[in-house]
């Protein structure tokens, strides 16, 4: 049998750094479980702009569509931020997304024991925290027309459109409500049906679905507003949240500090079924590219990494490989090594780029 074919995009800033990272943790795995991977690496965001002038060349696209995973870094910088708008770094990996057709996001938000302390909110607040985040990744504001920056008179106007179809959101909900089904049975989706029409319609559709296909599911609705109140002030009334594509990239930045830091999240980006069955993917850790602290080996790899574990269960059926993996970041950070971002005034260790990776890999020679 052909091995499975992984498509690498480091990406800027501390997107190269953390997939070194994710590429020793392939290479122990290929060495020590005879697990290995048809690795390709490419380049995309303003490292594809550098080379090419766009930041994502037609040939990673069409890469991109053939390899049964993707596994991306981040994209963007300072360096680029004058660039003109349809080729700056973030427009790569929007055009990743939107090709894949990848419309459910899933972002984990778990906090690891050891990291209880980290995150700025009380212990008991946030301690065994396990929730899932599914965004709606590829409709919405993002991507509705009409859009641009345009003159109105005297004026100029800038102009996005929230934009959901039926079909759109009805998608999305049932991949959200088949994780609610394996996880705690409970789903809350999230919008503002109090201001926006496509609200009322989100709201709408997913209790369709709920009443028709899911009516063992504790279903509920919150406003995006008193979501992101909530999920400051009692985290873990959630198991499964679902909501449109820019509610739920704030909701997943505060979800991440839940954990302890936006170096720990990771997510999965999910689309259709392909030929042999496996969807569509890409893995991308939640943060970005970290200008701050790109190149001085302090990032975080963690996140990436666990985005690697994400592949490994949701494309590779590799669950065991994929517990080894999170076990030993677990048993890693229950040492108390730290990168920068996980201080706190309790202490731990504190340790670079490579020095949590070589932790990591020593737990899962040891497990
Ligand atoms: P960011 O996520 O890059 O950084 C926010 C803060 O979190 C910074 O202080 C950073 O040092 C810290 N941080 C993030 N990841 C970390 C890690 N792994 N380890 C330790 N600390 C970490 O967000 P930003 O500063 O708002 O954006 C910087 C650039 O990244 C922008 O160009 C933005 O568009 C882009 N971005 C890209 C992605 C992506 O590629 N998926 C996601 C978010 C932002
Ligand atoms: C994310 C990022 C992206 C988004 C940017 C970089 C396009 O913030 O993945 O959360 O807004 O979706
Ligand atoms: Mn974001």
């Amino acid at each position: 049998m052909s091995k499975p074919s992984l498509l690498i995009l480091p990406g800027d800033g501390i997107g190269p750094e953390v997939m070194t990272e994710v590429r020793r943790v392939i290479d122990w795995l290929e060495k020590e479980k005879d697990i290995s991977f048809d690795v390709t690496e490419d380049i995309v965001g303003g490292a594809a702009y550098d080379a090419h002038g766009t930041p994502l060349h037609d040939d990673t696209m069409a890469k991109a569509q053939e390899v049964d995973a993707v596994l991306l870094g981040a994209v963007g910088g300072p360096k680029y931020d004058a660039l003109d708008f349809n080729v700056k770094p973030e427009r790569g990996l929007l055009r990743l997304r939107k090709e894949m057709d990848l419309f459910a996001n899933l972002r984990p938000a778990v906090c690891f024991d050891a990291l209880a302390a980290a995150s700025s909110l009380k212990h008991d607040v946030i301690a065994g925290l396990d929730i899932m985040i599914v965004r709606e990744l590829t409709s919405g504001v993002y991507f509705g027309e009409p859009r641009g920056v345009f003159t109105e008179g005297n004026e100029r106007v800038g102009i996005n459109t929230q934009r959901y179809t039926t079909s759109e959101i009805q998608r999305v909900a049932r991949a959200a409500f088949e994780l609610a089904k394996k996880r705690n049975g409970k789903l809350c989706s999230m919008e503002k049906a109090n201001v926006m029409e496509s609200g009322v319609l989100w709201r709408e559709e997913v209790q369709k679905i709920a009443d028709a296909e899911y009516p063992e599911i504790e279903t509920s609705h919150m406003y995006a507003d008193a979501g992101a109140m909530q999920l400051v002030r009692a985290p873990k009334q959630f198991d499964v949240i679902v909501t449109d594509n820019l509610f739920g990239d704030l909701l997943s930045d505060i979800a991440a500090m839940l954990t302890g830091s936006l170096g720990m999240l990771p997510s999965a980006s999910l689309g259709l079924p392909m030929a042999n069955g496996r969807p569509k993917a890409l893995y991308e850790p939640v943060h970005g590219s970290a200008p701050d602290i790109a190149g001085q080996g302090l990032a975080n790899p963690i996140a990436c990494i666990l985005s690697f574990a994400m592949a490994l269960r949701y494309s590779f059926d590799m669950g065991e490989a994929a517990a080894l993996v999170e076990g030993a970041v677990e048993a890693a950070l229950a040492d108390g090594l730290r990168t920068p971002d996980l201080m706190t005034v309790e202490g731990g260790t504190k340790v670079g780029t490579t020095e949590m990776t070589d932790a990591i890999l020593a737990k899962m020679a040891a497990a």
